[in-house]
């Protein structure tokens, strides 16, 4: 295992919210909050708009990671409102969430778009963090594991075992997403150890250095007991990452 797979990752989706205003105004505070420490990984994914101020507010701190909250496959085209991974490595991401619930749910994003974007961000040097997660449908039937296998597999089926090794996972099961509800630890922990087990099919023992996220609802009172779950390794927090101080404790934690 390497000194990286250690580290917790605490990673903000800020979604649709935080334009490069409030964004300014965040990181000014956030910043007098959270000074650099070896162990944590905090990567942030605000608006496509706020990327450029998160970077320049950033600059003194490359401990930080900037990230992006989607990315077209192409890297050129007539895509009107997209942009491109190239475009976002340009801007000074590290990092792009790909399959996230809300693109997947809500803006129809399939299986095989979420591949290509995998690919994409991996030609571009951007590091993917691929999201998965069942539906409560898809939980109550109790088909939780067979569908976070089947987005796995289809997340990484055109990108090479070498590029695998260096993602990133996040487990959101899209019934704790900004609903309040959360996973038990030991949910969480027995679909991430699915996970794990599913990545080590793929890239045998690199698998165990990949970090393996959880996110729906995390909030300052149960971040603690999530992390201490077996093969959880950081958490994905929107609504409670808008908030500089709230969020600095829960990445301190
Ligand atoms: P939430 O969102 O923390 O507001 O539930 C998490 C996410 O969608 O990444």
């Amino acid at each position: 295992m390497t000194a990286d797979a250690m580290r917790l990752v605490f990673a903000a989706n800020w979604k649709m919210h935080l334009g490069p205003s409030d964004t300014r105004a965040f990181m000014r505070a956030f910043l007098t909050h959270y000074a650099r420490r070896p162990d944590r990984r905090v990567i942030f994914f605000p608006p496509a708009l706020s990327l450029t101020t998160l970077v320049d507010a950033l600059r003194d701190r490359p401990d930080i990671e900037p990230g992006v909250q989607n990315i077209h496959w192409e890297d050129k085209g007539a895509f009107t409102g997209e942009s491109s991974a190239p475009m976002a490595r340009d801007a000074g991401a590290k990092v792009v969430l790909v399959g996230h619930s809300e693109r997947r749910h809500v803006f129809g994003e399939t299986d095989d778009e979420t591949a290509k974007k995998m690919a994409a961000a991996v030609r571009a040097g951007l590091v993917p963090m691929l999201c998965v997660g069942e539906k409560i449908e898809e939980r109550e039937a109790g088909q939780t594991q067979a569908v976070v296998v089947r987005q796995l597999r289809a997340g990484t089926s055109v990108i090479e075992p070498h590029a695998i090794a260096g993602i990133l996972v996040a487990y959101e099961p899209v019934w704790a997403i900004g609903t309040g509800k959360t996973a038990t630890p030991e949910d969480a922990s027995a679909t991430h150890q699915v996970i794990r087990h599913e990545l080590t099919v793929l890239v045998g023992d690199k698998a165990a250095a990949i970090p393996i996220l959880y996110g729906g609802s995390v909030n300052q009172g149960n971040a603690q007991a999530l992390l201490a779950a077996a093969e959880v390794n950081g958490l994905l927090v929107g609504g409670a990452s808008l908030d500089p101080e709230g969020w600095s404790t829960i990445v301190r934690t």
